[in-house]
């Protein structure tokens, strides 16, 4: 499975600006969204283009222009809203797909509560949007909902990524590949992320 961690250092700063404890809601939700852009970036490197010839101010000019596959962006509810704006920022025309995704009481395992995925979904490439890639269940079971659905191209924007969420990924899913601002060390008691960011919905919500 490709992990691809971004190391550019715009990304390092602002992933280290989130980690502030002291940051605001203001400041954590912008970062967010420009990190998503910048991941966002990243991982549409492999779009490809054709050329196309058009009026320019000097007479016909050849240009490029992207070309076949289309994208859904799909946020996971709620946190995966915060990294919405930015995808969009670079890719405007983008369709959405979203999914709510909530811990089964009786299985454990997260279930899908709401999902309204656009029904082209098989002639696009998903990219996932969910902030913390902690123990991999949420990401792992919107996977398996978008396969399930006709999805055959999907890639991960994650700002943070635990080993454990990655190796479930990479069993679940190992076609999968994910692009995150940081590999850290490990879950806590409570499937939190160390260092990370805390609760990413909470800080980019302000309901903390
Ligand atoms: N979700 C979060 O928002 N933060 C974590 O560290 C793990 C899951």
């Amino acid at each position: 499975m490709p992990v691809i961690e971004i190391t550019h250092p715009l990304v390092q700063h602002k992933l280290g600006l989130m980690r502030q404890v002291d940051t605001s809601t203001k400041g954590f939700r912008e970062l967010a969204a420009e990190i998503a852009c910048l991941l966002t970036c990243e991982a549409t490197r492999d779009l490809e283009t054709e050329p196309v010839t058009v009026q320019g101010w000097a007479g016909p000019v050849e240009v490029r222009r992207i070309a076949g596959r289309m994208i859904t962006l799909v946020p996971i509810l709620r946190a995966g809203l915060g990294m919405l704006e930015g995808a969009l920022d670079l890719i405007p025309g983008a369709k959405v797909s979203v999914v709510g995704l909530q811990r089964d009481e009786t299985t454990h395992h997260p279930r899908a509560y709401y999902a309204n995925l656009v029904d082209d979904l098989a002639e696009r490439t998903a990219l996932v949007l969910d902030p913390m890639l902690a123990t991999g269940g949420s990401l792992a079971a919107c996977c398996d909902l978008l396969r399930a659905a006709g999805c055959r191209r999907i890639k991960a924007l994650c700002l943070v990524a635990a080993p454990e969420g990655l190796a479930l990924m990479a069993a679940r899913h190992p076609e999968v590949a994910i692009h995150v601002a940081a590999i850290d060390r490990c879950l806590n008691e409570n499937a939190y992320i160390l260092p990370g960011l805390g609760d990413a919905g909470d800080r980019i919500f302000g309901t903390r």
